[in-house]
């Protein structure tokens, strides 16, 4: 029988700080104006003290986890999507996740694909469940980027929030449901970007390196991401629907990566789409890199916009360059 993989439910961590453009604006040169009028962005969510990207994954997991009315003895994968993991690349983030929620019979790992993480890790989860190795799976975006921001440039910083967002994926005997089908793609030569130069390989800490303000900080290249952004989204989009022999027509909900409210305006512009049929929670949230789309799912979901059966496209873009995107069938 032909089994499909699904996506049975979505959870949502956010730290209860919640921070509006004025209070930026109080340490930044910057205002609520400049930030709206060129993003969209009103408010983030930050991480207290303390508070870290495990932290707010477990959040998130336990969320789905319960909404999906399975227990974590019952989920035998973690794919863990992050940029700002609470250790640099060991231990995996995902391990502590494992630990916290007491999910003894999962393999967790880290996957790194910025933006586009959440759809690489449903990608890698729906194989792994079609291929037999996993039966039910955690996919987890989540970020405490304001640890990895250099707050004192107001190029970056007023983009970036913390959260996270969980889905449990699972084997379903129903054909043509849930996750139809994914797309991912990769454009290297804009590696530098988003790039996270310090601290790495490429440009190791060395004695005095902090002191010199050489800080392991997003720095980015806004313009370059924002053509990248505008032009990979309705491909990624126009390519999913053709593939499964649907128009844009057929779907109900665009929910992109929330990087730039421009951005998507300028993608539906180009697909001839209201903007109205792409999901935005930006104004609350920011961008949350890989935990954007599933804290989108999980606004759009509790605000009643998904019913079973609606046909979405979900859709990411980032840092790597990376992009992807998902049909899914709710
Ligand atoms: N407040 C006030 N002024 C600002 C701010 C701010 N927060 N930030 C920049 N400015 C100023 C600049 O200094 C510049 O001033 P100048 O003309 O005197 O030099 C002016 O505003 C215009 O700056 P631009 O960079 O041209 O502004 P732009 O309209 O391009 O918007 C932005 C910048 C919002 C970053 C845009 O380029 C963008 O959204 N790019 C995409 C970024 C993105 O999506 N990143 C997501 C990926 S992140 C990831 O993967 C982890």
């Amino acid at each position: 029988m032909t089994k499909s993989v699904i996506i049975r439910a979505v959870g949502a961590g956010l730290p209860e700080r919640r921070v509006s453009n004025d209070e930026l604006s109080k340490t930044l040169d910057t205002s609520d104006e400049w930030i709206r009028s060129h993003t969209g962005i009103g408010w983030r969510h930050l991480a207290a003290d303390g508070e870290t990207t495990s932290d707010l994954a477990v959040r998130a997991a336990r969320q789905a986890l319960e909404r999906a009315g399975v227990t974590p003895a019952d989920i035998d994968l973690i794919v863990l999507a992050t940029t700002s993991p609470d250790y640099f690349g060991c231990p995996p983030t995902a391990c502590i996740v494992q630990h916290k929620l007491g999910a003894t019979q999962a393999a967790a790992f880290d996957l790194v694909a910025a933006c586009s993480g959440f759809i690489y890790g449903l990608t890698v989860a729906k194989s792994m469940l079609l291929a037999g190795t996993a039966r039910r799976a955690l996919v987890i975006g989540a970020e405490v980027l304001s640890r990895v921001t250099d707050w004192t440039d107001r190029n970056t910083c007023v983009l970036f929030g913390d959260g996270a967002g969980a889905a449990v994926v699972d084997l379903s005997d129903t054909p043509d449901q849930g996750i139809l089908n994914t797309r991912m793609g990769t454009d290297g030569s804009g590696w530098e970007y988003i790039v996270i130069r310090n601290g790495g390989a490429a440009h190791p800490y060395t004695r005095g390196s902090l002191a010199q303000r050489k800080l392991p900080v997003i720095e980015m290249n806004g313009k370059k991401v924002f053509v990248f952004a505008v032009r990979t989204l309705p491909e990624v989009v126009r390519g999913l629907v053709a593939e499964a022999g649907l128009t844009l027509d057929d779907l109900k909900w665009i929910v992109p990566h929330q990087a730039n409210a421009r951005i998507i305006q300028a993608a539906a512009d180009q697909m001839k789409i209201p903007e109205s049929r792409f999901y935005m929670n930006l104004e609350q949230r920011a961008n949350t890199s890989s935990a954007s789309i599933p804290l989108a799912l999980c606004d759009l979901d509790a605000a009643g916009g998904l019913k079973r059966g609606d046909l979405i496209a979900i859709v990411g873009f980032g840092s790597g360059l990376t992009y992807g995107g998902a049909l899914i069938r709710w």
